[in-house]
């Protein structure tokens, strides 16, 4: 359950033993982008690279590197290729040269504009260049600002697997600003949103209501401005709390892959852009909900909730035409498999979850049997 904080809504503290940073979230916020840095510690006269892709910078790039430049920050931008399949090693070295023709030093910094994809690269590169300069993260999709943007993964994907290759690298400061999902492709929105039920199915059931009362889910961009700023306060907030209690995903930090072990199934196996992300989680969302029924961890009546709520949202709840088996071994060579053991996230009511490691194949194939 989240806390009651008696911190500024908009700012939401995370705070770790090595240091602690802002989210910020701030309507109009991409264009105080330079004095919020300023804000977080950073001198007029730093050196930033702010790294985007086409689509975004077509929208947002000059808005961010003026509110920048007026702020007397000497800053470059560098446009990467859009797309899971260009989330690689080739486009680091990218920044990299960059950030080497710049000259970038141990006190510069890199500022990731965009989607979950430039965030791990940026984050990724910013951990490397020097053995570690600062990132700062501008997410414009609904999934990066509620999810990726927050808590310091970093990395690109290696052909063996998605995210082999990364670090843990915190940002000095994240900066939403809501209005820069006016731009976002409504089924991107609704994918973003399978990440916010999850924050209410794992730890808070006041967001959790809240989605089920807001009429029109399934259609976001007419969804009230002041219910998507709390939508992104409470999600953040969710992530904070996880993230502070176990920064490196030892243990608890782990129930924020609820629907993702699942979900990376089927991504995998129906091929990378069949399904966004979320999409994809929204499905390992509904699958894990019958598994924790099975197992008795679960009411029915909570799972049947948690399904209508996707529907709702206008995702997809129904397992794609996918050989069980199939699934199973995908399961099995998960880089978060531990000893031949494959964690999962169930329910055990709605704002609850707990990590298992005692699920049989028998069960997975009886539950992925129940939903077809
Ligand atoms: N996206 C899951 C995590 O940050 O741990």
């Amino acid at each position: 359950m989240i806390q009651g904080s008696k911190q500024d809504r908009n700012r939401i503290n995370l705070s770790l033993t090595n240091g602690s940073y802002e989210i910020v979230i701030k309507s109009d916020g991409l264009n105080e982008a330079g004095k919020e840095l300023i804000n977080a510690g950073f001198k007029p006269g730093t050196k930033v690279l702010l790294v985007s892709n086409s689509e975004i910078n077509k929208h947002y790039g000059d808005v961010c590197l003026n509110s920048l430049q007026s702020e007397g920050f000497k800053a470059e931008k560098i446009i990467l290729e859009a797309g899971e399949q260009n989330k690689t090693p080739k486009q680091i070295s990218l920044i990299h040269d960059a950030a080497y023709k710049y000259q970038l030093e141990r006190s510069s910094l890199l500022i990731a504009l965009g989607g979950g994809i430039v965030g791990d690269m940026t984050g990724f590169a910013a951990a490397t260049w020097l053995r570690g300069i600062a990132v700062v993260q501008i997410p414009t999709t609904l999934l990066a600002m509620v999810d990726a943007s927050i808590g310091g993964k970093t990395g690109v994907n290696h052909p063996g697997g998605k995210n082999l290759i990364g670090a843990f690298h915190q940002p000095s400061l994240v900066l939403i600003d809501p209005k820069t999902l006016e731009t976002l492709p409504s089924r991107e929105l609704r994918a973003g949103m399978a990440e916010v039920i999850k924050y209410g199915i794992i730890k808070d059931p006041i967001l959790f209501k809240k989605l089920e009362e807001i009429p029109n889910l399934n259609n976001p961009s007419s969804i009230d401005k002041q219910d998507i700023k709390d939508i992104l306060e409470r999600s953040a907030k969710a992530k904070v709390e996880v993230v502070e209690s176990d920064v490196k995903e030892a243990g608890v930090r782990a129930i924020l892959n609820y629907g993702h072990t699942f979900g990376h199934a089927i991504e995998t196996l129906c091929g990378y852009g069949t399904w966004l992300h979320g999409e994809a989680v929204a499905i390992g969302m509904v699958i894990a909900g019958e598994l924790a029924v099975i197992k008795k961890s679960w009411k029915k009546e909570d799972a049947s909730r948690q399904k209508e709520l996707i529907k709702r949202a206008g995702l997809p709840i129904d397992l794609p035409d996918i050989e069980s088996e199939k699934i199973w071994d995908i399961l099995l060579s998960d880089k978060k498999v531990k000893d031949g053991k494959i964690r999962f996230i169930l329910p055990v009511g709605i704002g609850k979850v707990r990590i298992r490691d005692d699920i049989t194949k028998q069960e997975v194939m009886q539950c992925l049997a129940a939903l077809r």
